[in-house]
């Protein structure tokens, strides 16, 4: 299979959205040795998405598979596993950092059949109907152009290929997030991001990744509600560490509240995840949304 060469960042088309891109950039960039160093339970945690993914885009052994936007290597560090050695899986995403801790790790786990580059979503380093399947888990809604993303993800599809799409239903259906982000919410002030703001829950609402999915041109457009348990064999303690690190958006209100108020916030932050923890360790009930369609054949 062909990829083509990496583009360099001066080349990336985003236009007006290129500032915009430069700032997730460097947002990610920093999260990025928070994700490697948490990866397994990251990757424990998610693994009901990833299967939803397989699932939705109908992985099988030797599928080609693009993941896009895969940070340090998930779900295609799994779908590697999965499609065996007769397939192959090609993770992009668009920090350096995030894909030198993808090689890393399918390095250390001698997944051959994995290479990663560092793309943007919206000009991919491959050539058209290079892919059986192409899956994203939780990047579309950072993408400063869905649109046009989604329209490069179809182009590499091959006639008639699959393309699924992890987003997070709504903040008040994943305690995940709310659990913290309410207790946080009494120390910093904090406001609620534009409607279309580069955001976890940018595609929240039912329907409206499928519309943009439809408008990208994909055929056979559906959307299913997956309900399942964030699973992480942690302590609260080390479940709070791995949230305050893993969310760039909580480190930085973390750092706007005052030193000696910081000990009294974990106390409390502790007590309200105790409600999920339990002998196995953390359990927290969860709701994503799979978007999912074709390229027309
Ligand atoms: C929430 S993380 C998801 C990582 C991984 N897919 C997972 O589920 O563990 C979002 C990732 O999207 C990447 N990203 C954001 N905008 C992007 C773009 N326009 N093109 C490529 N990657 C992008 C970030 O660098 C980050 O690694």
């Amino acid at each position: 299979m062909m990829f083509g060469a990496t583009p360099q960042i001066e080349e990336w088309p985003c236009g007006g959205h290129y500032p915009f891109m430069q700032e997730i950039i460097s947002r990610w960039s920093e999260t990025a040795p928070y994700w490697e160093k948490h990866r397994a339970i990251i990757r424990e945690m998610f693994a009901p998405v990833t299967q939803a993914l397989i699932e939705a885009a109908q992985i099988t052994s030797r599928s080609s598979v693009l993941d896009v936007a895969t940070g340090p290597g998930e779900p295609a560090l799994t779908i590697a596993e999965f499609v065996g050695t007769e397939g192959k899986v090609l993770g992009i995403d668009a920090v350096p950092g995030m894909v030198e801790a993808a090689r890393r790790e399918a390095q250390r786990r001698e997944l051959h059949s994995a290479t990663f580059a560092v793309a943007h979503a919206d000009l991919l380093p491959a050539e058209a109907s290079s892919f059986d399947a192409v899956v994203s888990r939780f990047g579309v809604m950072f993408f400063p152009t869905p649109v046009r993303s989604l329209r490069e993800m179809l182009r590499v599809l091959k006639p008639g290929g699959k393309i699924a799409l992890a987003v997070w239903h709504f903040a008040e259906k994943n305690p995940f997030h709310y659990t913290l982000s309410r207790v946080v919410e009494r120390y910093v002030d904090s406001q609620s991001p534009a409607a279309d703001a580069s955001d976890a829950f940018r595609f929240a609402e039912p329907g409206k990744l499928r519309a943009v999915l439809s408008e990208a041109g994909a055929a056979a457009v559906s959307e299913r509600l997956l309900q399942f348990s964030i699973r992480a064999s942690v302590s609260v303690e080390e479940f709070w560490t791995l949230r305050s690190e893993m969310s760039e958006n909580l480190r930085t209100k973390l750092t706007k509240v005052p030193r000696e108020r910081r000990g009294e916030l974990t106390r409390e932050a502790i007590e309200a995840l105790r409600a999920y923890s339990g002998d196995g360790g953390m359990s927290l009930p969860a709701e994503v949304l799979i978007v999912s369609g074709s390229r027309p054949s």
